[in-house]
């Protein structure tokens, strides 16, 4: 079997175990042929490729990004090439196309399935907010960045009495800022899947100094947005894949809580650090086990679908139902912060 990979959208710690552990089942226990296309659909698009065997992964385990290259290409594009795509394929010999990536990638991987092609999707992204698995590998690295950099920002905050916010990804799950929330002792959690109120951020900022409270430090999703009216947020537009230009929510909010408490207020974006570098053992764990499964799913012939983390199995799910939603932060998850904010 000749099997075509690619990684799209933005990258993610784990993506080169997946890369590794495709390669790798499918060389040593099937005897197949892996070719990797470049920069995602790009590559696929341009006809962009790369051979994979044993030796090209080696080492890719433990190494942050992705070897083939990722790219985020606008949905109309890759709606008008499904043709090219299907003739490089058909080019290439390709029996099945492995593609992993967030809800971009599979909703285009849904696509081309419905047009006939082949396909097992592996979910990928940081914001593990793809429905149906229980976890995306990528997550827990961005957690265990985001929540080493705020137990850093606690000494610097305490010693300076300071409210400090720390603004991390997440544009329309809150899952990152709610699990380093909760990690790392945060005294609030602002989060997409609820507007936050600007009085009752004030409110709890000014009752932990008035009880002597030595610092506040609140981790903010990219994503969150005050209560309409309270406090507009700067308009950065729509960048060209039609996702809005996020301004900085820490930033504004810090500004405006400085100048409503008086007290000395700093704003933290950590941004891509969330995304680089090496992945933790559980997202080298969780990649490789998704790689092995997708793998096997592509062998089996079981195509249309997606691998998928439920409980502690890896099971199969039909794309289509990956893509129907995002997978949000619910109200009962963020009840759960009640008892350790402010
Ligand atoms: O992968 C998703 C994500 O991490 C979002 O949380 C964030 O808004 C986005 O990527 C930023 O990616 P880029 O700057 O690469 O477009």
């Amino acid at each position: 079997m000749r099997i075509g990979i690619l990684t799209g959208g933005g990258d993610c710690p784990g993506l080169n175990a997946v890369i590794r552990s495709v390669v790798r089942t499918a060389t040593t226990h099937y005897g197949s042929e892996i070719l990797g296309f470049r920069d995602g659909w790009r590559g696929l698009l341009e006809n962009r490729t790369t051979p994979l065997d044993v030796a090209a992964v080696d080492g890719l385990l433990t190494r942050g990004g992705t070897t083939l290259g990722s790219a985020r290409v606008a949905p109309e594009h890759l709606r008008s090439g499904l043709p090219e795509m299907k003739g490089v394929l058909a080019e290439h010999g390709i029996d099945v196309l492995i593609p992993i990536g967030g809800e971009g990638t599979l909703t285009a991987a849904h696509l081309l399935s419905q047009a006939g092609v082949p396909v097992v999707g592996i979910p990928k992204t940081i914001d593990n907010d793809i429905d149906g698995t229980d976890l995306t590998f990528g997550f827990d690295t961005a957690v265990s960045i985001a929540t080493d950099a705020i137990d850093r920002l606690h000494t610097t905050a305490e010693s300076h009495q300071r409210v400090l916010l720390v603004e991390v990804m997440g544009r329309h799950a809150g899952w990152i800022a709610l699990h380093a929330g909760l990690a790392s002792g945060a005294h609030l959690t602002l989060v997409p899947e609820e507007p936050f109120d600007v009085d009752e951020v004030v409110r709890l900022v000014c009752e932990r100094f008035e009880r002597g409270d030595t610092h506040v430090i609140g981790v903010v999703a990219e994503g969150a947005a005050p209560l309409p009216g309270q406090m507009p947020l700067r308009d950065g537009g729509v960048d060209e894949f039609g996702h809005r230009r996020f301004t900085g929510v820490a930033q504004q909010l810090g500004e405006e809580l400085e100048r409503r408490t008086g007290k000395e207020v700093r704003a933290t974006v950590l941004g891509h650090v969330q995304r680089g570098g090496t992945p933790t053992s559980f997202d080298r764990v969780l990649a490789t086990r998704f790689g092995l499964h997708a793998t096997t799913a592509a062998h089996e012939g079981r195509y249309g679908q997606m691998v998928a983390l439920r409980g502690t199995e890896i099971e199969l799910i039909p794309l289509a139902d990956a893509v129907a939603r995002l997978k949000t932060v619910t109200s009962s998850r963020l009840a759960e912060t009640v008892a350790f904010t402010g």
